[in-house]
């Protein structure tokens, strides 16, 4: 059976019904740029995701997102694209790993695509690879505290609120944010010597 580790070789390519999700390439970043000139997409985004659209900076985040943090098992990168017309729709990104059980879940979208189940479609699919083949315990998402629309994406695929986070860091500045997180219990979590949890070596 796969382990953990044996996922980062490569972006690994998944699929929902409507959306194809896949590594990021040179191509399709003018598309994916044209989402983020978009203020009403920036708007709960904590200012995290700057436009980088002049080179070096293009090919050194392609080479991040796709060799340099995926080798160190920071975070999976996907460009979302319609299966329909291949157009480059949103992101979506799973990515700060603790323990080889927990992570953080975080997408946007093309403001035309909004509204349609885009979003909770695909993060349907990446919490299920985060479970189900990356054997994770825990992912969460921190929400900004007014962004109703994509709580209800996460609440939708089975995440709890857990609470208010106050003046939290929030992409790259502070904000009051919703700890959402959806849990996979394990027999083994809860013995004693925290048996569950990989060793140094692995
Ligand atoms: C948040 C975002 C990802 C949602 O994407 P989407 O594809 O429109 O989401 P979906 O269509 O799957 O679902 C949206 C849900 O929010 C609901 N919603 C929309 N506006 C809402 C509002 N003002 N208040 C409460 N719920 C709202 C929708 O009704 C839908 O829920 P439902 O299916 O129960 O009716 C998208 O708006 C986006 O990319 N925003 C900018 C980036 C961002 O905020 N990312 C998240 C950072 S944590």
């Amino acid at each position: 059976m796969k382990k953990f580790k044996d996922y980062f070789d490569s972006v690994p390519s998944l699929e929902t019904d409507r959306f194809l999700l896949v590594p990021f390439s040179r191509e399709d970043m003018d598309e994916y740029f044209e989402i983020l000139r978009d203020d009403r997409v920036q708007k709960y985004l904590g200012g995290g995701v700057p436009l980088f659209d002049q080179e070096p900076k293009i090919t050194n985040w392609l080479n991040n997102i796709n060799d340099r943090l995926l080798k160190r098992k920071l975070v999976f990168t996907w460009c979302v694209k319609s299966k329909t017309n291949g157009k480059v729709i949103g992101r979506i990104d799973l990515g700060g790993f603790v323990k080889q059980t927990m992570a953080e879940i975080a997408y946007h979208y093309a403001y035309e695509s909004w509204g349609k189940g885009t979003a909770s479609e695909v993060a349907a699919r990446v919490t299920d690879f985060g479970l189900n083949e990356l054997g994770l315990r825990r992912i969460q998402g921190v929400v900004h505290v007014e962004n109703r629309p994509s709580m209800r994406v996460l609440e939708k695929n089975g995440y709890l609120r857990e609470g208010i986070l106050h003046h939290y860091p929030f992409g790259r500045e502070f904000h009051d944010v919703i700890m959402l997180a959806i849990v996979k219990r394990s027999d083994i979590d809860e013995t004693s010597g925290n048996s569950a949890l990989p060793t140094k070596e692995e």
